[in-house]
């Protein structure tokens, strides 16, 4: 194996199941989770016609899987609909009243709003869609400020059949522009505004700069009033959320669409080209979610619920809208950032909701932890029953303060690895059942077949480092990226045939536990989201300046890593500091703040193989290596390193 994936953490702490929280689990063991694990991978239809058999189906199954690799269709011949399930199912069962989502604004304004209210929202918005003239199949672009009614948009258009494809609303209006090609949306929801870090992001002059250029299909603007700040409302395109709502009732008869009905389209970044339109359809993501959030989050009756992700990652999708809802769970909503207006905003909302099960990201923990305790312990936390983390590996002394600090040392820690691809958790300890260790996901959930491989197929023994994979198809994998199938097949699909590639190393210890060792390809993780270094390097190149550029992720405290840029300047430009910081903010303004470089280097070459690719891991090495000499006005000279490379043959 490379030196690459060599492994050095050496963890041996481990934490068995509180003796409370096993006695209440909905799996009693170990060996009754080996047992299940086994039954999902070999009678599938056994497993799956029980689980998914909770949920709605207006139409059974007839088959469970087709698998033509890589191509996947799960509950063959089944109708649902996937709104009515995370709605209408519970007012039926007698639980209208049950609160639904509990939302707070950053500002500090609340609202809650129960599972028969949510219901009449959907059912109207889904009615003004339908006045607009969208209709199953068609695309819709959201693009909103992380209110209620963001989770309204996306279960109307479940409702109606309508796809969805939900914009972070950090995204620039670049953004919104290339996804609103690539999906081919004609609709767009947004808000006036939102607020964020005590300022008001202008989401509705976002949206009117993409489609400024006038090519995009998009015939209606649907505008939430939020902030009340002015916009432009341009006649016959944009209509207020509220006048449209007006006009309609809110009866609107849950049609059940075909199993494999695309449910929602949602954008990834990869190592090269542009980010990835993920495709994901209603049956099998439905079951995926629904039964993830039942076994891991342990969601109970009176539990209250916080996932403090947004609605634009798939974090949000999942476990804020559709596994929770499906639960008939109350699911806390928050608009804001963990820091405004202070750094024990998220202690004061759980200790005020008292909040019992909270999923959030080591990069927030790792926030917190810097921030000080003493936001922290000034809160009642005994309410908190279970904590979850997902986005990147945990650093165990960040799962221990999380552990400590945060869950008291009572609550289970769920470690849950993903991807916006498996569109559901995939490897993840089950509270009350698996002993845990800071730093590891542990073992698969149960459908997941999932290994560590070498470079030639085969499993690798313990603690060797390989790349991780899942041998079977699960119900809520991603179909195909939208619109290329081809990059679907080859990203995913090529490199071990019918076999799924995650783009992740790892490896697994003596117990079977994976340990998630980072990407294998060049795609970055900032604060728990991935950022092409394509998207990044084109971003930069747009500027007249630049002539051309690679970016880097250098290892960062909080935000697990941070984008370091080498530009080479266009003749004649002079490299200065002002110029590095016209870049940083170009590209926050191309791409989204997210994007944001925050070290700019200026260099006469960059390393290139002599296939002309630009060696990356050098650069890294030059961007771990700490503080440049002198400002950043200072020259990085590759010359002699890229002669070197060449000398040696180095080829990558
Ligand atoms: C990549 C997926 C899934 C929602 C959030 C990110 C990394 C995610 C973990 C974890 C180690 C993790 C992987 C993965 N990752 N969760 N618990 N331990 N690594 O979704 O943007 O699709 O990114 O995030 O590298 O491939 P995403």
């Amino acid at each position: 194996m490379s030196s690459d994936f060599k492994s050095v953490l050496h963890e041996t702490r481990v934490f068995p199941p509180s003796e409370e929280f096993k006695a209440k689990a909905r799996i009693s063991s170990m060996e009754e989770y080996k047992r299940l694990h086994e039954e999902s991978l070999n009678s599938p239809e056994t497993f799956w016609g029980r689980e998914a058999g909770e949920l709605k189906w207006q139409q059974p199954w007839t088959q469970l899987l087709d698998w033509k690799p890589p191509f996947a269709k799960w509950f063959v011949g089944a109708k649902v609909n996937v709104a009515e399930n995370c709605v209408d199912r519970h007012v039926e069962a007698g639980r209208g009243d049950k609160v639904a989502i509990l939302w707070e604004g950053e500002p500090g304004d609340t609202r809650s709003i129960t599972y028969s209210q949510l219901k009449d929202e959907v059912c109207k918005f889904a009615n003004v869609l339908k006045a607009q003239g969208i209709k199953a199949g068609d695309r819709v672009l959201i693009y909103m400020p992380m209110v209620p009614e963001a989770a309204v948009a996306m279960l109307a258009c479940a409702r109606i059949g309508a796809v969805h494809s939900v914009v972070f609303g950090g995204f620039s209006s670049e953004s919104i522009k290339d996804r609103l090609h690539d999906s081919g949306a004609i609709a767009v929801v947004t808000a006036d505004g939102g607020y964020r870090r005590g300022k008001v992001v202008p989401l509705k002059a976002n949206v009117d700069t993409a489609l400024s250029g006038g090519e995009s299909k998009v015939e209606k603007v649907i505008v939430l009033k939020r902030t009340g700040q002015d916009i432009a409302m341009q006649a016959g395109r944009d209509v207020w959320w509220h006048a449209a709502e007006a006009e309609v009732d809110a009866n609107c008869p849950a049609e059940g669409f075909d199993s494999e009905h695309p449910l929602f389209i949602l954008y990834t970044s990869g190592s090269t080209g542009k980010p990835k339109g993920i495709l994901h359809t209603s049956g099998g993501y439905l079951a995926g979610t629904y039964l993830t959030s039942k076994y891991i989050f342990d969601m109970r009756d009176d539990d209250v619920y916080w996932c403090t992700a947004d609605v634009g990652w798939i974090t949000g999708h999942s476990y804020i809208v559709y596994g929770p809802l499906a639960n008939g769970v109350t699911a806390l909503m928050y608009e804001g950032a963990p820091d405004t207006p202070h750094f024990g905003r998220f202690w004061e909302i759980v200790e005020k909701y008292k909040v019992t099960i909270l999923y959030t990201a080591p990069t927030a923990i790792r926030a917190f932890i810097k921030w000080g305790d003493e936001h922290v312990t000034k809160y009642d936390l005994s309410s908190l029953r279970l904590l979850g983390s997902v986005g990147e590996p945990i650093n165990p002394e960040a799962w221990m303060w999380y552990h400590q600090v945060i869950g008291g040392g009572r609550c289970p820690i769920v470690d849950t690895w993903w991807q916006t691809e498996t569109g559901a958790i995939m490897i993840t300890p089950l509270p009350g059942v698996t002993p845990t260790k800071p730093g590891t996901a542990t073992l698969p959930f149960f459908g997941v077949d999932a290994a560590v491989l070498d470079d030639d197929g085969k499993e690798v023994g313990p603690n060797e480092g390989g790349k991780l994979v899942i041998r079977k198809p699960w119900p809520s994998m991603l179909r195909t990226i939208y619109g290329d199938a081809e990059r679907y097949e080859q990203t995913y699909w090529g490199t071990y045939p019918g076999i799924y590639l995650a783009g992740d190393s790892s490896r697994r210890d003596e117990d079977g536990y994976f340990w998630i060792m980072g990407r294998i390809d060049d795609v970055l993780n900032v604060s728990g989201h991935r950022l092409g270094t394509a998207e990044v390097e084109s971003a930069l190149v747009s500027h007249a300046s630049v002539a051309e550029a690679a970016a880097v992720g250098r290892p960062d405290e909080i935000k697990g890593q941070a984008v370091v840029v080498f530009v080479t300047l266009k003749a004649g430009v002079e490299a200065n500091d002002g110029l590095a910081n016209e870049l940083k903010k170009h590209v926050g303004n191309v791409i989204g703040a997210i994007a944001r470089p925050d070290d700019v280097r200026f260099a006469n070459v960059l390393p290139k193989t002599r296939s002309g690719k630009i060696i990356r891991r050098l650069l890294k090495e030059v961007a771990a290596g700490g503080q440049v000499k002198g400002d950043t006005t200072t020259l990085e000279d590759f010359g002699a390193v890229a002669a070197l490379m060449q000398s040696q043959g180095k080829d990558e």
